[in-house]
């Protein structure tokens, strides 16, 4: 059996540690308004970084045929349940961005990497690997902590190496059509954690085809 990294570790005391939804159990406000666009008509979803499932759970049941994964067990389980009361069906595996690949050919009309806080590296290779795994006309849809927030002690982290900024997730999806590259100030109501005044990044970008 593989060894947990630390990095799933650290995340899965995090979530056991809580006993709530630490991000609640409201999709992510920025998703919300991606779907409601009139151009957008995803019928399948790739949620990264899934966490307690709000998001996947919500994509499903708005109709989309959901997979997800996060690294941490512990979420995976409480997104399985959150499913389950949900009435619905995401098929979600407890996978590692700094290893995981989708398998060849497959393909999703929506990959979401919401909040995912890892290092350059981690975020860069999954950019990479959402960017390849999307169908023609397909949406990759990003929200997270600016580089801003780490001087913010209110919430996210404070290593910038963890954050991002527009000038990165354009150079990591020279593939993609910018519809929307958004940095600034937002208030975030999102659970205990994500509550507030807070720097974000919103990007929203297509596979042309
Ligand atoms: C701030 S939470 C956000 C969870 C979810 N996207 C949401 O918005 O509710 C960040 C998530 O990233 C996951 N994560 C961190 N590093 C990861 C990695 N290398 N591979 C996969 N998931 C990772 C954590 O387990 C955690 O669930």
């Amino acid at each position: 059996m593989t060894k947990p990294s630390s990095a799933a570790q650290r995340w899965d005391a995090r979530y056991a540690a809580s006993d709530e939804p630490p991000f609640g159990t409201a999709p992510n406000e920025y998703l919300r308004m991606v779907t409601a666009r009139s151009d957008f008509d995803a019928r399948s979803a790739l949620c990264l970084a899934d966490g307690d499932g709000r998001n996947g759970a919500w994509l499903a049941r708005q109709g989309l045929t959901v997979t997800a994964l996060d690294i941490s067990a512990v979420a995976t389980e409480r997104a399985l349940a959150f499913d389950r009361d949900n009435a619905v069906a995401v098929k979600r595996l407890t996978a590692d961005l700094d290893s995981w690949s989708a398998k060849p050919a497959e393909t999703w009309d929506l990959i979401t990497l919401l909040y995912l806080q890892a290092p350059t590296g981690t975020r860069l290779r999954a950019l990479d690997q959402a960017a390849a795994a999307l169908a023609p006309g397909g949406w990759l849809v990003v929200e997270a902590f600016a580089k801003a927030q780490a001087a913010q002690p209110t919430m996210g982290p404070d290593n910038p190496d963890l954050l991002y900024d527009l000038s990165e997730l354009r150079a990591a999806t020279p593939g993609l059509t910018v519809v929307e590259a958004l940095e600034g100030e937002v208030h975030l109501e999102e659970g205990r954690r994500h509550r507030g005044i807070a720097q974000v990044v919103r990007f929203a970008a297509r596979r042309p085809g």
